[in-house]
């Protein structure tokens, strides 16, 4: 058992096998958080694992894999889960949220054919429950734009928000999902323009919007930026530097917030490996907050929940 997160060490399941769930997102469902992300081992594109303190985590199944199921949707543009050539697809930063209207959950992530990153699409897939196959129900670029790595992100009142890097990176994008979630409704919001942001997260804090970015360097690590907005629809403020300059060589992946006695955020982040993308390890800190409201994020070694 392991009793804390250790930062930049190679993670293994609850099997001893390494856990690879990279560029993911965590989803509480009830009192078991599942922890989905890229597995680009063997067949596999996203992983699933789950686990009830954050720290020892089982490994529960492949939620998308080459011969994942497929289903027709009136967004898809391209339903398939091998290029043309027969090889894999890319995909990356998957990220799943739970649609209380359709009892479905919903992932979001960023496709490419698996040779270049010109395709620059969104993906959907879906299940009935957390720990079951994913349906994959194709890939597209939103109202035409590019769409690179991306986030969800489910507010209060369930209204949901796709986030992601359009024009070659160039531009972060907000769009506003559709009930179901299955699709974008509006894109509401072209942020930063020229500023080349990547890795979106977001968390709201106090009633206000934290995005935290890095900038667009490949695989290679920089300084993160966090902006705050009063509205996520609204205004946002310019992006100012956290952590330091290349965040702990860290990338964000997600946020997550726990909330119940003692409120906490908690930053999730890839320490990419360029050489070996399946050596890449977690950095997992605490988002603080000062009394002005800015986020803070201080390096730790090990970090308990
Ligand atoms: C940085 C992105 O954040 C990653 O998800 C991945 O797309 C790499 N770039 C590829 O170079």
């Amino acid at each position: 058992m392991n009793t804390c997160f250790k930062n930049g060490e190679i993670l293994k399941d609850t099997a001893g096998n390494v856990l690879h769930a990279h560029g993911g997102c965590i989803l509480q469902a009830n009192d078991v958080f599942y922890w989905y992300g890229e597995n680009r081992t063997g067949n596999r594109y996203v992983s699933v694992y789950k686990s009830t303190d954050l720290v020892n985590w089982e490994f529960v199944r492949d939620a998308l894999t080459t011969e994942g199921k497929t289903a027709e949707h009136r967004v898809k543009t391209d339903l398939r889960l091998l290029n043309e050539d027969g090889g894999k697809i890319n995909i990356e930063r998957p990220k799943v949220i739970y649609n209380k209207k359709t009892g479905k959950y919903v992932m979001w992530m960023h496709v490419e054919n698996g040779k270049d990153y010109r395709l620059a699409a969104c993906g959907i897939a879906t299940a009935d429950t957390p720990d079951g196959e994913f349906t994959y129900h194709g890939c597209f670029n939103p109202f035409g734009y590019m769409s690179r790595d991306c986030t969800l992100f489910v507010d209060d009142d369930e209204t949901a928000y796709f986030i992601s890097s359009s024009r070659d990176n160039a531009d972060m994008h907000i769009y506003r999902l559709t009930d179901d979630y299955m699709n974008t409704e509006c894109l509401i919001s072209k942020l930063w323009q020229g500023e080349y942001r990547e890795a979106p997260a977001l968390v709201k804090h106090q009633n206000r919007y934290y995005m935290l970015t890095s900038y667009c360097t490949g695989w290679a690590p920089n300084q993160c930026k966090y902006a705050v907005a009063d509205k996520i629809d609204g205004k946002w403020s310019t992006l100012c530097n956290i952590g330091d300059e290349t965040t702990y060589r860290t990338q964000p992946a997600f946020l997550l917030k726990l909330t119940g006695e003692k409120e906490q955020t908690f930053y999730f982040s890839d320490r990419w490996n360029a050489k070996d993308y399946n050596d890449s390890r977690y950095v997992v800190l605490p988002l603080e907050f000062d009394r002005n409201g800015a986020p803070v994020l201080n390096y730790t070694d090990e970090v308990r929940f």
